[in-house]
């Protein structure tokens, strides 16, 4: 695999802004949960370094799950039925606080349909924490509560987000130059 740096045009969100906006959200959701019962839903599998980071830095007792899902296909357009689940949670979500952890809301397709499929198990509320939100792209609305970042329509890997799967451990947010990482 190549490294990065042949393909990288900017650091869109360094380490450090990352990690400090992680502690913020962390703080106001420790803040609106404080006495409720939380479970955290993470979205495998761009979410996973948001989860663990915020996890640590919540103050709240919680439990979490994951659940993956695929699209049926750039053709689907409808939000439901847009994805179905190749990873379903493992424990129940009835009369629980959900919050679903996300690492990116795009077309919010995936999303409104996972809002869809979860709000149907009767959770005792539903909300979203999404790290980045590229919102210009957005062609379904979706109740966002917690957001780390608005993003520009950029082509973005790292902090848990792939380029071919790979990537996802790079500890910043940056910005792709296309024609160099998709060059023969
Ligand atoms: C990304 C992201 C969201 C979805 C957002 O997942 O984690 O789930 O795309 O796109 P949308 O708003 O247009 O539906 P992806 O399919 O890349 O899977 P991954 O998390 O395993 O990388």
């Amino acid at each position: 695999m190549r490294d990065y740096r042949e393909f990288l045009a900017e650091i869109l969100i360094p380490e450090a802004r990352l990690q400090a906006r992680v502690l913020e959200l962390a703080a106001e959701i420790s803040r609106d949960f404080a006495g409720r019962d939380l479970m955290l839903v993470c979205i495998l599998r761009g979410g996973v370094m948001f989860l663990a980071d915020l996890m640590r830095a919540l103050s709240v007792p919680h439990t979490v799950d994951f659940m993956a899902v695929s699209s049926y296909g750039a053709g689907v357009r409808s939000t439901t039925g847009q994805v179905r689940i190749s990873l379903d949670l493992t424990t129940s979500i009835e009369g629980r606080n959900v919050l679903i952890v996300e690492d990116i809301i795009d077309s919010g397709f995936t999303l409104a349909s996972v809002l869809e499929l979860l709000s149907a198990r009767r959770p005792q509320s539903l909300q979203v924490c999404t790290l980045l939100d590229k919102a210009e792209r957005r062609e379904t609305e979706v109740p966002i509560a917690y957001c780390g970042f608005v993003i520009p329509n950029k082509f973005v890997f790292g902090y848990g987000l792939d380029l071919d799967e790979y990537y996802r451990n790079l500890p910043f947010v940056g910005v792709v130059q296309p024609e160099k990482f998709f060059a023969p």
